[in-house]
């Protein structure tokens, strides 16, 4: 199956609506098996943080030692994360953080399209719940879930742009690309762009503060 067909997204759907706190939301992915990533996981990696938050980041996926911990951005990746933070003077244990799915893909190959999509109304749902003021995509997989957007990574990102709330079709928030952080790792040239969005998303929460 490559893509979900129309009912099993649309029970995803249905479900992921149905949660009205963030402990209904995990309880209902732990107990959903309409992805199979689920099946070689160890953990659902739901999400860290407050279960408010002004600031929500949501990467790809868990890798190796998300999956062991069970928590979002732990390893090198989540440290780097947790620095970026700290340069703009914010601090890791105050931003909600998530992934597009909450399941490690086997080997850490990237998700596929069928596993985004069904997973997409979970994490939609996390953001309506959290209510963050802005949104940050790590990553273009994250960008092209979450924002819907095309365009490679290097052009969205640092671009402000509007994510839609699925259940309140009128409430939009400012949501923001960046580069991925284990981009970062492997491209430290590129850290000069990622410091720039994160001025830009400082200066953003500030105004929004
Ligand atoms: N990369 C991601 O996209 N998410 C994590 O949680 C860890 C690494």
């Amino acid at each position: 199956m490559a893509i979900p067909d129309d009912v099993a997204l649309a029970d995803a759907r249905e479900r992921a609506r149905s949660a009205e706190t963030l402990d209904e939301l995990k309880e209902l992915l732990d107990g959903f098996d309409g992805c199979n990533l689920k099946i070689t996981a160890k953990h659902t990696v739901f999400g860290d943080g407050p279960k408010t938050a002004d600031l929500m980041f949501i990467g790809e996926a868990p890798g190796r030692d998300e999956d062991m911990a069970g928590v979002p951005f732990v390893g090198r990746s989540g440290q780097l994360l947790n620095r970026m933070l700290e340069a703009i003077g914010l601090e890791r244990e105050a931003v909600r953080v998530t992934n597009t799915v909450p399941w490690r893909p086997p080997g850490n190959r990237a998700p596929t399209l069928a596993e985004t999509q069904i997973c997409l109304p979970f994490v939609q749902r996390q953001i309506e719940l959290v209510r963050p003021k802005i949104v940050v995509c790590l990553g273009s997989p994250s960008a092209k879930a979450i924002l819907g957007s095309a365009e490679g990574i290097l052009r969205m990102r640092g671009k402000w742009q509007s994510y839609s709330f699925d259940l309140a079709a009128d409430a939009t928030i400012p949501a923001i690309a960046m580069l991925h952080p284990a981009y970062l790792l492997r491209q430290a040239a590129q850290k000069r762009l990622a410091w720039r969005d994160l001025l830009a998303l400082k200066a953003k929460l500030d105004e929004l503060r």
